[in-house]
């Protein structure tokens, strides 16, 4: 099965129907690039959720999976957490929204800036990629300067989208390969620049190069590996020499590091930080915190939504940071993920495959270190594909939660166990690409949409 067509024989036929379904009156048939099937194995992983508990979902074929994927880094604390899930429905009984403002927002406000290293001010938004759109915004009208340096992933908003305008390789390393910034106006030519992660030296020559001109520095303070010594502290010191705003985006980031996010952990504070995902347990909810200095000026800009009051994401993202210090699931998490390291590099050398996992403890993530690197992408579908059989749901990185326990850990290295057994054989009898039950998973944007 290597095309988008429903096939009798699938362990996922329901799936497969309701994705055709949605081809017709979905552009792309997912809301969320991630979510297309052609980033999972295609006919055999899941497509639709019926429902979730813990650390567990269900799909509309009735197959039950330890989900390692917490809904795309939303889900911190575990689906359907009781203590988030009953501060929510004790909401909904005294209404989600209003048409004046309520507490919640400054409650949350004064924990942001009780637990977060830079936020003396804060402003809310539903999405990490709004919120990304937002702190642009206030650094560009607070320094009068248009262009922007940024490195990593941080939504679909034009702002970012542009730097494929002047390079049509500019997303290449950061997001995906072959996207066209269809849509986005020319104009915004020049204003996004990329910029090489961990190379502060780099870094400085690209701020000596636009001297005066660039407003932010946008970036994701790590995500699966700690950044180089220095390296964070070397670009503070950049970003303050050269007046531009150095805002950090923990969308994925977030609480998992500890309650002042990666920043607190790492020891370099931006100037602003955006939070989303991680901070409310899955319900919509994301934050722009920053230096008084540096908010403040947004009460003059026009940045304005309805829903961003809504006080189910209020509500959600309060109970979220209260339980997360409560539980001391930062901890948490790092214990297990390097116990989940430990186990799955043990079956590795076991088995004789020669697969690492690795990355922060917090975010592992495997890789096949193979002679022949062409075949990495079939060998990454072919465990995508042979682990969603066996009830495992994610890729080749682990998004940890705190309902993620011993029975998920030895379903997954049983699981493990049995899937590298297969590869190493598919290996030695060079036949990957006969193994698999779809086309192997591939990175580039234009193959993702064809
Ligand atoms: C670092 C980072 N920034 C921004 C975003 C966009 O967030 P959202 O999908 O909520 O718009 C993501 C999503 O994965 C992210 O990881």
């Amino acid at each position: 099965m290597k095309s988008h067509q429903p096939v009798a024989s699938s362990r996922v036929p329901k799936s497969l129907e309701l994705f055709e379904r949605a081809l017709r009156l979905i552009p792309g048939g997912t809301q969320l690039v991630s979510r297309r099937p052609s980033r999972s194995s295609y006919g055999v992983s899941p497509i639709y959720a019926e429902r979730a508990n813990g650390a567990r979902f269900w799909d509309v074929d009735g197959h039950e999976y330890i989900d390692w994927m917490s809904g795309i880094g939303s889900v911190l604390l575990g689906y359907c957490d009781p203590v988030v899930d009953d501060a929510v429905r004790e909401q909904i009984s005294l209404g989600t929204i209003y048409s004046i403002n309520h507490e919640l927002e400054i409650e949350l406000a004064e924990a942001l800036c009780r637990h977060i290293p830079c936020a003396e001010m804060v402003r809310y938004a539903k999405c990490g990629g709004e919120a990304c759109a937002i702190a642009v915004r206030i650094a560009r009208g607070v320094t009068g300067r248009d262009r922007v340096l940024f490195c990593g992933y941080h939504g679909w908003h034009d702002w970012y989208l542009a730097a494929n305008l002047a390079e049509s390789s500019g997303l290449d390393a950061h997001l995906l390969p072959d996207i066209e910034p269809i849509g986005v106006p020319r104009g915004l030519a020049g204003t996004a620049v990329p910029f090489a992660y961990g190379d502060a030296a780099a870094l400085g020559e690209q701020l000596g190069q636009h001297r005066g001109q660039i407003a932010a520095i946008i970036m994701e303070p790590l995500r699966s590996e700690l950044p180089p010594d220095g390296y964070l502290a070397a670009v503070r010191q950049l970003a303050t020499k050269h007046g531009a705003v150095l805002i950090f985006d923990e969308v994925s980031a977030g609480l998992r590091f500890g309650m002042g996010g990666a920043q607190g952990a790492l020891g370099v504070t931006p100037d602003m930080a955006v939070f989303a995902k991680s901070i409310s347990n899955g319900y919509p909810m994301a934050a722009v915190v920053g230096r008084r200095e540096v908010m403040e000026p947004a009460a003059q800009m026009f940045i304005s939504s309805t829903y961003w009051s809504d006080t189910i994401g209020l509500r959600a993202a309060l109970t979220t940071l209260r339980e997360v210090e409560r539980r001391g699931v930062p901890h948490q998490l790092e214990v297990f993920g390097a116990k989940l390291k430990a186990r799955l590099n043990a079956i590795a050398s076991e088995v004789g495959l020669p697969a690492v996992c690795c990355g922060v403890d917090v975010h592992p993530h495997l890789e096949f270190e193979l002679d022949n690197p062409q075949l990495v992408p079939a060998v990454k579908t072919l465990y995508i594909q042979e682990m969603a059989k066996r009830g495992c749901h994610g890729n080749t990185a682990f998004y940890l939660n705190a309902a993620q326990g011993d029975a998920e850990l030895e379903q997954t290295a049983a699981a493990v166990r049995e899937v590298f057994a297969i590869i190493r054989d598919g290996l030695a009898a060079d036949n990957v690409s006969q193994l698999l039950e779809c086309a192997p998973q591939h990175d580039a944007f234009r193959r993702l949409v064809r």
